[in-house]
């Protein structure tokens, strides 16, 4: 036998010279839940070691994760259902507690990333990402609901407004918005291939937001689709994204991939909560180990060509990396 694939495997020094894949803390992103109060830490049921935190006990958790490595996070806000209404208005309502925390965030740690979600859901009575008018998601009129959500978030600090609604146009609308109030530097990280998934449940029992009415078929993708991936990283691309993501991450490996390859802005993933809680499911089942299949799954989504990860595994990676 001339050739030998098994002598670049032979040693751990070699295994590690020869990897093509890097995966570190630097590329994730950490998704935090919060909710309004003082001295709130409760676990999500379906997401095993998440929690909604309020302000005053996420102070002190974001410095142990900053120690841990970790500087870019996507904050999430658990809204109480008296404040939602059909137009989403607490999302920039002047004593939104989501935006107070942005703001007393950065002035705490003016050294981290965060990013933002935009879209209707956690604010909005019906449950949906888009303004619903007779039982329809009506693409224009949500625009400017997105567009004042963004800019309020762009006010309170956020680094990373990250669309996930899915309304078509909506990127560059926001980011019209956003540079005419003077926020140029803002950066629009647009869930560009989301696609309408199975895997968002732990993730809707986390804020309450599943829809009251229907799914979001009409807006986020078809799981069919491949080729149209391209059509809304191109609008985005064109619209002013400075990073296109993807979600979910694990069952969309192809379209990572296929989007890495098109486009030369920086390509992100959603390792999204249902892909987490299936892991500690099985994990607590004693059917793998949780460390081994975390690194693996995370691995594969940067191989597959993400640049950077959004992942509730982050604190707990960065953990057993560390060792
Ligand atoms: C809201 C939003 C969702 C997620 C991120 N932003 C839920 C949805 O679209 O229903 C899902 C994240 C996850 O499951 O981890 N538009």
């Amino acid at each position: 036998m001339n050739i030998r694939p098994r002598r670049n495997r032979k040693s751990a020094a070699i295994r590690n010279m020869v990897e093509e894949t890097q995966l570190g803390v630097q590329h994730l992103i950490y998704p935090i839940f919060l909710k309004d109060g003082k001295n709130i830490k409760e676990e999500i049921a379906s997401l095993p070691n998440n929690y909604r935190w309020s302000l005053d006990q996420l102070i002190p958790e974001i410095e142990t994760c900053m120690n841990l490595g970790i500087y870019t996070y996507d904050l999430f806000p658990a809204v109480d259902e008296s404040l939602k209404d059909t137009i989403a208005s607490y999302s920039y309502a002047d004593d939104n507690f989501y935006l107070k925390a942005i703001r007393k965030l950065k002035e705490t740690f003016p050294e981290i990333a965060i990013m933002s979600d935009v879209a209707m859901d956690p604010y909005s009575s019906d449950g949906h990402d888009g303004l619903v008018v007779d039982g329809r998601i009506v693409n224009d009129e949500t625009l400017p609901i997105l567009a004042k959500m963004s800019v309020a978030q762009a006010q309170a600090g956020v680094d990373i407004i990250g669309p996930s609604d899915m309304m078509d146009g909506r990127v560059g609308y926001i980011r019209e918005a956003l540079d005419l109030a003077g926020f140029t530097d803002t950066s629009i990280m647009s869930y560009t291939a989301k696609y309408a998934s199975a895997f968002y449940g732990p993730f809707r029992d986390a804020l309450n937001s599943a829809p009251k009415a229907g799914d979001k078929k009409s807006y986020q993708m078809n799981p069919a689709n491949q080729r149209e991936a391209l059509l809304e990283a191109q609008l985005d691309f064109e619209e002013g994204a400075d990073m296109l993501m993807v979600k979910p991450a694990l069952c969309y490996l192809d379209i990572i991939h296929l989007l890495k390859q098109q486009f030369p802005i920086p390509i992100t993933a959603y390792n999204v909560s249902g892909e987490c809680a299936m892991v500690h499911a099985a994990a607590q089942n004693g059917w793998l180990n949780y460390d081994l299949a975390v690194y693996e799954m995370l691995l594969s989504i940067r191989r597959a060509g993400a640049d950077g990860i959004l992942t509730y595994f982050a604190k707990d990676f960065a953990e057993f990396n560390k060792k």
